[in-house]
């Protein structure tokens, strides 16, 4: 089933939601209306019981996401640029959504794909998928995480090098360095994005949910904190109906039927 958005198509299998970045023509360069639709669509797939695991990709055998628009950026004052980001988070977008995120990189991942790219739970790349921070190149910086993200992905010294010099790395240097965490033949990318996604989806949603929870806080706790946290979400897994099936599954030696409760 495909719906939606112009500027953004939603496909369902099961419990996986297939989004599309559908301007190919801009390199999939994420204007207003691509981040109003990503962000609106996202809230919805959240609050829907029957959507666990969330893919983007963009249209097109070029590119994921080139970037910001540039040609947004236009005659907008500073307020108006800053007051844009705050009220379209979609930067955050996938970090804020509760539910496994995955983005299956189909080419060029320049300034806010990468960064929207970086805050993703998983990363899968084409093997023709390039990446960069050109920022630099228009004389601005990134403003969608790129400053915060990437270090943290990368370590200081990759980040810097893309960050300063706005070069593109390939997909074997992004996989090298950490900025994905698979690379596979162009071909294959959506077939292994769904497959993941699709044995993700079959796990335990409440599960997921908890554990996204936990490891989103490891980016900002201190570890003993973390700790604490973590045994306080494993005492509510542990509460579950999913715990009790699991456990029962295991000790019959079948399949795992999960409910989410
Ligand atoms: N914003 C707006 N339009 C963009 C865009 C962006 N980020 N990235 C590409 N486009 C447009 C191009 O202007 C072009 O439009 P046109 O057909 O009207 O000329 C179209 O998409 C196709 O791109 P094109 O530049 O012709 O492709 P290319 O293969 O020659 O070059 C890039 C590809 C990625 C090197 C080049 O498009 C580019 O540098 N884009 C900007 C990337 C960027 O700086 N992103 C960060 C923004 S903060």
């Amino acid at each position: 089933m495909t719906t939606g958005e112009e500027v953004l198509s939603v496909a369902r299998d099961g419990r996986v939601a297939m989004l599309i970045v559908n301007r190919p023509s801009r390199l999939n360069a994420l204007n207003r209306d691509v981040c109003e639709a990503l962000v609106r669509t996202l809230g919805e797939l959240d609050r829907d019981p029957e959507v666990q695991v969330v893919v983007l990709t963009g249209a097109g055998d070029k590119a994921f996401i080139a970037g910001a628009d540039i040609t947004e950026f236009e005659g907008r004052t500073p307020i108006e640029q800053v007051r844009a980001l705050d009220l379209l988070p979609v930067y955050s977008a996938a970090e804020v959504f509760s539910k496994p995120f995955i983005v299956a990189i189909n080419g060029l991942c320049l300034g806010g794909g990468c960064e929207l790219a970086m805050a993703a739970d998983i990363r899968i790349a084409s093997d023709r998928a390039r990446f960069g921070q050109p920022e630099i190149n228009l004389g601005i910086i990134p403003g969608g995480g790129g400053t915060q993200r990437l270090p943290r992905l990368v370590g200081l010294g990759q980040a810097y090098k893309m960050l300063y010099t706005g070069a593109m790395i390939d997909a074997a240097e992004a996989l090298r360095t950490g900025l994905v965490d698979e690379v596979v033949a162009a071909d294959a990318l959506l077939d292994r994005a769904q497959s993941l996604a699709a044995t993700i989806a079959a796990k335990s949603p409440v599960a997921l949910r908890l554990i996204k929870e936990a490891v989103k806080a490891s980016a900002r706790m201190p570890l003993d904190q973390g700790l604490r946290l973590e045994s306080a979400l494993f005492g509510l897994a542990f509460s579950t109906e999913d715990k009790v099936e699991g456990v029962a599954a295991f000790l019959a030696k079948r399949e795992a039927t999960f409910v989410g409760r």
